[in-house]
């Protein structure tokens, strides 16, 4: 497993691995790797001949009172769980390589970008796109691997590849979770052993959705005060939003006849989390 700090080294390396005619597999990370970013490394290595993690906190991505700075970076951790999964090449770049000073170029999906977790959180999107189109343009992959965890990212990903003609295949694998339900999340290590206890209640409130539908309940707005009731019986956890949508385009819809997105994102202490399940 080769490690590589820098663009040109990434860019020619995997130019090379390209031009022997091998399938690249690029799964984007900011480390703090847990089961669920290995699960998309397997759907890489499964699925691709070379696979290159990227390991990169972006700055772009977080907003001026976000946890930037405390995000958890466990990089030696990350290196041998990789090296463990038959990884080829990590990509870990400085936030200066990445954003050399007078860098003033971003990448916007307009529209989707502010809705779901775009809406919380203003400008988070535009660091998505921007990073990974400039991951997409240095590793010039076959594939790109992504989680159903983050819905909104993908729907915003999706979009920006489809508008911009990136010469690429997304592959979005499902979401992993605890044996309890909670889904796996690097910022799960901000958590006490009393706010583990509490952020159960964003699967709890998604499996009441899963039942009412299942016993045949369509409407967005009886679900979402479904999900409601669900979180009112932990108040301790702040709700961010609750929302029935159209998982490409992100926008409301009127009942799950064709589908839908049930995404939430709650505060449990100082830590937000997101969740959702697919209709
Ligand atoms: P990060 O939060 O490190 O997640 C990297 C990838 O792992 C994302 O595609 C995310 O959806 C996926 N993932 C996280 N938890 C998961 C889980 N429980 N099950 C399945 N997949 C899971 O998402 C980012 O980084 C960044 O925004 C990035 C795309 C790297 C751009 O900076």
């Amino acid at each position: 497993m080769r490690i590589v700090k820098t663009i040109a080294e990434a860019q020619s390396a995997c130019a090379r691995l390209r031009r022997e005619g091998r399938i690249l597999g690029l799964v984007p990370t900011m480390g703090a790797l847990h089961e669920g970013h290995l699960s998309l490394v397997r759907a890489a290595r499964a699925a691709s001949d070379v696979v290159v993690v990227s390991i990169f906190v972006n700055p772009t991505q977080f907003g001026p009172n976000e946890d930037f700075s405390k995000y958890p970076r466990t990089f030696e951790t990350d290196c041998a769980m990789l090296e463990r999964e038959g990884v080829d090449l990590i990509f870990a770049p400085t936030v200066d390589e990445m954003y050399p000073a007078g860098a003033s170029t971003f990448v916007v999906v307009e529209g989707v970008s502010d809705r779901l977790d775009g809406a919380s959180r203003p400008g988070h999107f535009r660091g998505v796109t921007t990073v990974v189109s400039k991951l997409f343009h240095i590793i010039e992959a076959h594939k790109a691997f992504f989680g159903q965890k983050d819905a909104a990212q993908v729907a915003v990903l999706r979009k920006m590849v489809r508008d911009l003609n990136f010469p690429l295949k997304m592959v979005v694998c499902p979401i992993v979770r605890e044996g309890d339900g909670l889904a796996l999340s690097s910022r799960n290590r901000y958590l006490s052993e009393t706010e583990r206890e509490q952020a159960l209640v964003l699967h709890r409130a998604l499996k009441a959705v899963e039942t009412a539908v299942a016993s045949g309940e369509k409407s967005a707005q009886r679900l979402v005060e479904i999900a409601c009731a669900v979180f009112a019986e932990e108040p301790s956890v702040r709700v961010d939003y609750i929302s029935v949508v159209d998982p490409d385009t992100l926008e409301d819809v009127p009942d799950v006849t064709g589908g839908a997105l049930v995404a939430v994102a709650a505060f449990v202490g100082a830590t937000r989390l997101i969740d959702n399940i697919l209709l």
